[in-house]
């Protein structure tokens, strides 16, 4: 299969077409669709239709999958999550700028979106790369940065007063106090495959940097958060029925715009663990 990598955005982010994700990948149609990811930091792909076994075998191509250990996975496949916004629905699931997973001890790799049924307008979903906001630090901020790590935790989140506890509407979703663990990571993240750096806190999971009190570390935190969404550093993916996004996690941030009430949503989730 000859598929062609189309960039839509300065930052961030690519389409690709010529290619039938249903069926196996060849080898050179595989590498090329991950050196796109890697290097685009976000894929879509159109006019697909996956059954939930091709979506998983396309997923784990990648790695292995996660089970979601607060979101209840769909039946009969517990590796997919069922992202759905009913029309009574007044909040919507991802709807924060947010890296996947960052608060597990071993964060995910990436995460592919399947769109099953969209609404007429609306529903889009934002993503925002994190190398650039690294890249376009000051050399000052970026040796301030070299070396802390930052605590992230699924407890703000997903605890019973958290906010997804507000956002998850028709999706079940487990309470995370007292389960969730605490694991640190580097706040400037080496990506393994293209050696590029990126910021690696995020505005729904990380608490504090590692040794410093949560009022010390806000100040700081909150200027990169404002940093990285800079609209510059972002590229935005209209839905229709049977696309896909594939981000990445190590680098990329993303966010479900909530401006479509009185419809429905409905998107299928994997998301690919380190391999
Ligand atoms: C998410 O994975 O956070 C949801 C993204 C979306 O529904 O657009």
């Amino acid at each position: 299969m000859a598929i062609t990598v189309k960039r839509v955005a300065g930052a961030l982010g690519a389409e690709i077409s010529g290619v039938d994700l249903s069926k196996e990948l060849d080898g050179p149609t595989f590498d090329a669709i991950h050196r796109a990811f890697v290097d685009h930091e976000v894929i879509f792909f159109r006019d697909q239709s996956l059954t939930p076994e091709q979506h998983k075998a396309f997923g784990r191509r990648f790695g292995s999958l996660n089970i979601h250990p607060y979101v209840k996975g769909m039946d009969g496949h517990p590796e997919i999550m069922e992202i759905i916004k009913e029309p009574t629905d007044k909040l919507n699931f991802g709807g924060g700028w947010h890296s996947d997973m960052s608060f597990l001890e071993t964060p995910s790799i990436g995460s592919i979106l399947y769109a099953v049924e969209v609404p007429d307008f609306g529903g889009d979903t934002l993503f925002a790369s994190m190398t650039k906001a690294y890249d376009t630090l000051s050399p000052g901020l970026k040796q301030t940065l070299e070396g802390l790590r930052a605590v992230h935790s699924a407890n703000r989140e997903y605890s019973a007063q958290g906010a997804s506890a507000q956002k998850r509407g028709s999706m079940q979703v487990a309470d995370a106090e007292g389960m969730a663990g605490e694991f640190t990571h580097p706040v400037v993240k080496v990506h393994p495959v293209t050696g590029r750096k990126a910021l690696y806190v995020n505005p729904a999971f990380t608490l504090r940097f590692e040794g410093w009190k949560e009022r010390e570390s806000k100040p700081l935190l909150d200027y990169l958060f404002d940093h990285a969404r800079y609209e510059a550093y972002t590229c935005r993916f209209q839905w229709r029925a049977g696309s896909i996004a594939f981000w990445d996690n190590r680098s990329v941030w993303h966010f479900a715009l909530n401006d479509y009430p009185g419809q429905r949503r409905h998107m299928r989730r994997v998301t690919v663990d380190a391999v």
